[in-house]
């Protein structure tokens, strides 16, 4: 069993809040990740994948082919948006760092298994000092 991973970056917005909190209770729980008008993160996305090395390429998969598929899936619908209004895999859903990794997994399974392969984990980063990683 090998892990392999890639790297990817996206920048995009959100607010972290529940419509049935008062703007001071959403404060409270959530900090400046609600404030109102909204905010930004440069988020750090790794994906890994494992699975056995074919003996003809020496790769486990194609990391071309990865970077393709996270591209298309992910990279393209988050990159420069905002989370709460403009990403349909993130319609009403909190866009915390674990959301984001959990629903980035559930964006990438099926086509990492079309690709022989299995997903790992999915590592999201929000500033250098937190992150979340799901594993399904
Ligand atoms: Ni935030």
């Amino acid at each position: 069993m090998i892990y392999i991973t890639r790297r990817e970056t996206f920048n995009a917005a959100h607010r972290l809040f529940k419509q049935e909190w008062d703007d001071a209770k959403n404060l409270q729980v959530f900090g400046k990740c609600s404030n109102p008008n909204w905010h930004g993160h440069n988020y750090v996305l790794y994906v890994t994948l494992k699975g056995d090395v074919d003996p003809e390429t020496g790769f486990l998969i194609n990391l071309k082919d990865l970077s393709k598929i996270i591209k298309n899936r992910v990279i393209d619908k988050l990159d420069h948006k905002n989370m709460n209004l403009e990403v349909d895999f993130m319609k009403g859903i909190i866009p915390s760092t674990e959301n984001v990794a959990i629903e980035i997994w559930k964006q990438l399974e099926g086509d990492v298994i079309a690709m022989g392969a299995q997903l790992h984990c999915v590592k999201v980063s929000e500033t250098e000092n937190n992150f979340a990683e799901y594993y399904g």
